[in-house]
Parts: C-alpha cells; sequence; structure tokens
C-alpha cells in the first residue's frame, strides 16, 4: 500500500536521481521521472509532478540532498553557499504547503551544525540521510495518524474526502487516506465519496486512483454535489488533509475545503482534518496570516484541449481556501486526535 512494498511510489531517492511519478499522467500513464538537479525539482513541485504538503516537503529535502552531491564545491564556505542557493530556489516554489519550509529549515539547521568542524563530503552524505529519513519517517507518521484516526471511523462509514491527501500526497500511506487505509485494514466495511476536486480533479484522478489500487471502494462525485449527499444521508463523517494549520486550528486546504466544512456544519456530520504535525504552524496566529496561493488561468479555464472559459473573460484561481476551525470537529495528528480548544491542544500533540 503505496509504502515500500507498493507497486508505486511517489517519490524515492536513488544514487543518481531523485525518482518521482508523475501525477500529472495519472491515471493514464504511470510515468516515473528521473530528476537530477535543484532546477529540475524545482520546476516539478511547481508544475504538481509531486504535490501534497508532506510530499512537498519531501521533495524539498531531496532538492537539498541533490544539489549537495551535484555541488563542486571543494571548500565548506562554498558548498554551504551552493546549498543556499537552493534554499532559496525551492521555497519559492509553493507558498502555502508548510511542510515545505519545515523540511528546508530541518535540512538547514543540520548543514550549519555539521559545518562545524565537517567537512564537505560529511555534509553531503549526512544531507542525503537526512532526506532519506524524512521521507521514510513520514511514512510511518501516516501510519501513525491512520491509528489515531480509527477512533473516529465508524464499522460501514461512508466517509466524503476532498482533493487528494493519499499516498500520492506523502511519502506513502497518506493522512487522511492513511485513515482511511487504516478503517479499511481494521476489517471496517467503509467506503469513500472523493470529490472531483476542480480545478485540477485531484480527488477524481488521484484519490480515485489510489484507492481503487489498494481495492477500497471509492465512489467520485463532482464538487457540487457534496450538499446533496450530506442532505440525503449518503456521508457519515468528512476527512481532508491540510497545507496548513494556524495555532489556532485554522485549516488551509485545497480550495473547497471550506465549503464542504460549511455544508458539514449544516448536516451535523463531523468534519475531521488529519495531518501530520509538521503541519502545524505556531508561527501564523490564524488562518488569516496563510499565504493562499494563486495559480494560472489555464488549469481553470481549459480542461484537456477544450477551452471553457471565453478568451478575454478574468478567471481567478486561490488554489486553497481556509475552514475556521470552529467548523473542525477534531484534527488527527500522528500523536493523538486533537479537539478544541486548539491554541492548547495543537501546542501539546507538538511537545
Ligand atoms: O495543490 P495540491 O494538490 O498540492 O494540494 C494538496 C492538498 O490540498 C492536500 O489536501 C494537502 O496538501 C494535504 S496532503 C496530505
Amino acid at each position: 500500500m503505496s509504502d515500500s512494498t507498493a507497486s508505486w511510489y511517489t517519490l524515492r531517492w536513488t544514487d543518481d536521481a531523485v525518482m518521482m511519478l508523475d501525477q500529472r499522467q495519472l491515471p493514464e500513464q504511470e510515468i516515473y521521472l528521473a530528476l537530477t538537479s535543484v532546477e529540475d525539482i524545482a520546476v516539478a513541485i511547481e508544475d504538481l509532478v509531486v504535490r501534497g504538503a508532506p510530499a512537498i516537503g519531501c521533495a524539498a529535502a531531496m532538492g537539498i540532498a541533490r544539489a549537495a552531491v551535484t555541488s563542486d564545491a571543494s571548500t565548506v564556505g562554498a558548498l554551504l553557499a551552493d546549498l543556499d542557493r537552493a534554499k532559496e530556489r525551492l521555497a519559492k516554489t509553493r507558498p502555502t504547503a508548510v511542510n515545505l519550509f519545515w523540511a528546508l529549515e530541518r535540512m538547514a539547521a543540520l548543514w550549519t551544525s555539521t559545518a562545524q568542524g565537517g567537512n564537505v563530503e560529511v555534509i553531503r552524505s549526512t544531507l542525503v540521510r537526512e532526506a532519506q529519513t524524512i521521507h521514510d519517517d513520514d511514512i510511518e507518521i501516516c501510519r501513525g495518524i491512520g491509528r489515531v484516526g480509527l477512533d473516529v471511523v465508524p464499522e460501514g462509514g461512508r466517509i466524503l474526502t476532498h482533493c487528494n491527501a493519499g499516498g500520492l500526497a506523502t511519502a506513502g500511506y497518506g493522512t487522511a487516506l492513511g485513515v482511511v487505509r487504516a478503517a479499511a485494514e481494521a476489517g471496517r466495511n467503509i467506503r469513500v465519496l472523493a470529490d472531483e476536486t476542480r480545478p485540477y480533479l485531484q480527488g477524481a484522478r488521484l484519490t480515485a486512483w489510489e484507492l481503487a489500487r489498494d481495492k477500497v471502494p471509492v465512489t467520485v462525485i463532482t464538487d457540487n454535489m457534496a450538499g446533496h449527499m450530506m442532505a440525503t444521508g449518503e456521508v457519515d463523517l468528512v476527512v481532508v488533509g491540510a497545507d496548513r494549520i494556524a495555532a489556532n486550528g485554522d485549516v488551509a486546504n485545497k480550495i473547497g475545503t471550506y465549503g464542504v466544512a460549511v455544508l458539514a456544519h449544516a448536516h451535523n456530520i463531523p468534519f475531521y482534518v488529519a495531518a501530520p504535525v509538521s503541519t502545524l504552524d505556531f508561527q501564523t496566529p490564524t488562518g488569516d496570516g496563510i499565504p493562499i496561493e494563486e495559480r494560472s488561468r489555464d488549469e481553470v479555464a481549459i480542461l484537456g484541449n477544450r477551452t471553457l472559459v471565453p478568451p478575454g473573460v478574468a478567471v481567478r484561481h486561490p488554489a486553497f481556501d481556509i475552514t475556521p476551525a470552529r467548523l473542525v470537529s477534531g484534527i488527527i495528528t500522528e500523536r493523538g486526535l486533537c479537539r478544541a480548544p486548539y491554541e492548547t491542544t495543537l501546542s501539546l500533540a507538538a511537545r
């Protein structure tokens, strides 16, 4: 199941390249790209070859490790200058997913401490090991989220999810879909309703692909069907992922998540967010401070080879929205299930 034993993987370190499943091509084609330079990896993050907050963090860490092994610097000073440049480039790729900055800071802290008394080869090998550790730990963290999430999934539960917070959005197993997988592994007869997730269709293309691959029952609906499904009693709970969670529990996630949360609230359906502790951002007090990425017009205005919007007509494309903490029934982390007041429970989980 999307870990080392699975028939597919999201991204993987090899001696020669970072291998990534090209998510732009799913579900039609499974193509792995071999990325060798920092620039290749930065563009892959920007273009959504790899996406989802934890997977972006892993990709960024591997980008730094590639910078270290490809740098021709022979002095510590020159190597650190190359690493700083790589960090600056990777930090510009996507603004909302805080795991990107978490991973870059973790790598930077390590090269700073290793530089004292170290040599270039020690710094290189330490950064490669750290990137692999961040990746491998992420799978275990997702399994932990899954175990904690079991508490909120009833036998036979019908779970609605938005976007893709699965193995494809992490090093493997997933956050929201980690909860789904854990419930399926525990023998609960669950079913998933996947919002298609306009405009980039992460739900229809990716969530459906990986759940079908793991033989978890999944049905795709268009985003505007969620209210009807809730009103007709076809949803027991909602579980989504997060790109960043502010100190007060406000959640940034894929555009449309806020609407799902409002609908769930109106229908008295529990709305859970599943995320690792590395997605918590205590520097940002509320959701108002979370930067929202604006992506291209074309991702909204063009579908396949069809133009949906008349030329010259304005299009907006905020890629994320903020769900206020008051609409969140609980935040499922690998360290436990946090309930309001989130200021207290999230900081306890992060300790
Ligand atoms: O634009 P994307 O596809 O990177 O957005 C991904 C999401 O919004 C996910 O729900 C989030 O990153 C959580 S992934 C475990």
